[in-house]
């Protein structure tokens, strides 16, 4: 990414860093679409100068429950905030609910005592809402049956490393209306983007995050468009996205939704009805040859490993911001150079 050299006046991230201290991300609606296009800019600074914010969080920890599997989510946070000289704690939730033993309450008054910030993978939204709650450090969402807000961020700045200017793309998402595809459409509404969305009948996305995407777009000046036609989504999209057919938590269903997906596959026909220059997005994993072809994901138009590697420095950027990063360790012409 090329960063243009800014005069002093025009220097700084907007809103003010410190504005984002001690907040939660349990949805991408706790943030302000101005806070959504801080954080992409942020992301990019700490990816084109990495060692510049080496020791912005020296001192403070991070522990991460996750009652689900994860390779990315787990990896990224522990490489980012090693990134960042900040420590992790891994607790492999996945034998028994985080609630089980003790209370979240309980919990989250012990865990505020020895750590700088909570990093959550659960089934039930309600559980990091409940943990955001009651613990008075940040609490972030890394995926519930309900959202993926690091993902949807993540997303949408590899598709701005791609096109620049978000307001004049189309990115078109084929398959199950779930947690992946709801915060895409709170991330690109609140950056006023395009967004179509196309499920089989009766898996469309939730009826609230729906709503919630439509009042952004509407501020923000983007169309959200929700259908069950995959070849109307695509049509001369520039970005195509797909996800799994059946989620963490949905495998008993996964014989019923092979029935049904088929038509959904990303393949090489459907893509070819895309934009001729459109790329492919998938958050990982893949599940090759059911919702997307190896012809398709392994092609040049695929971007599926630069959305794996950004997510650690969109992940940099939201821990920096919500953990309170140290900006007097940032050199001045690296603030100076944002674009924001
Ligand atoms: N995309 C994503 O969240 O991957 P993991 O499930 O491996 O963390
Ligand atoms: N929708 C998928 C995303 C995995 C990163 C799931 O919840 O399993």
């Amino acid at each position: 990414m090329s960063i243009q050299p800014l005069s002093q006046k025009e220097v700084s991230i907007k809103p003010e860093p410190k504005t984002f201290w001690s907040r939660d991300l349990v949805s991408t609606r706790d943030l302000t679409p101005e806070e959504v296009a801080a954080i992409l800019d942020l992301a990019g600074l700490m990816k084109a100068r990495p060692a510049d914010f080496r020791g912005a969080l020296a001192g403070k920890q991070l522990v991460m429950f996750f009652e689900k599997a994860s390779l990315r989510t787990r990896l990224t946070f522990e490489a980012g905030m090693a990134g960042l000289g900040g420590t992790t704690m891994f607790v492999d939730q996945r034998q028994e609910r985080l609630d089980a033993r003790e209370t979240l309450s309980d919990i989250a008054h012990n865990v505020e005592r020895w750590v700088n910030g909570i990093v959550l993978r659960t089934f039930s939204q309600a559980t990091i809402e409940g943990m955001a709650e009651y613990a008075s450090v940040p609490v972030i969402n890394a995926l519930s049956d309900l959202e993926h807000p690091c993902q949807g961020l993540t997303d949408y700045f590899t598709l701005q490393e791609r096109f620049g200017d978000l307001k004049k793309v189309t990115l078109a998402y084929v398959g199950d209306g779930n947690n992946v595809v709801h915060s895409l459409l709170l991330t690109g509404a609140s950056l006023g983007s395009h967004v179509r969305v196309a499920t089989p009948k009766g898996y469309e996305p939730n009826a609230r995050i729906l709503a919630d995407a439509l009042a952004i777009a509407k501020k923000t000046g983007c169309t959200i468009e929700v259908m069950n036609d995959p070849h109307k989504a695509v049509a001369g999209a520039n970005a195509v996205y797909t996800d799994a057919w059946a989620s963490m938590g949905q495998e008993h269903e996964t014989d019923l939704r092979a029935q049904i997906f088929p038509p959904y596959q990303v393949n090489e026909k459907l893509m070819s009805e895309a934009s001729p220059n459109a790329i492919f997005l998938h958050c990982l994993p893949a599940h090759r040859n059911e919702e997307v072809t190896d012809a398709v994901i392994d092609s040049e138009q695929s971007v599926v490993f630069d959305q794996a590697e950004n997510r650690m420095h969109v992940q940099k950027a939201i821990l920096f911001l919500l953990l309170g990063g140290d900006m007097a360790r940032i050199p001045t012409h690296t603030m100076r150079s944002t674009h924001v």
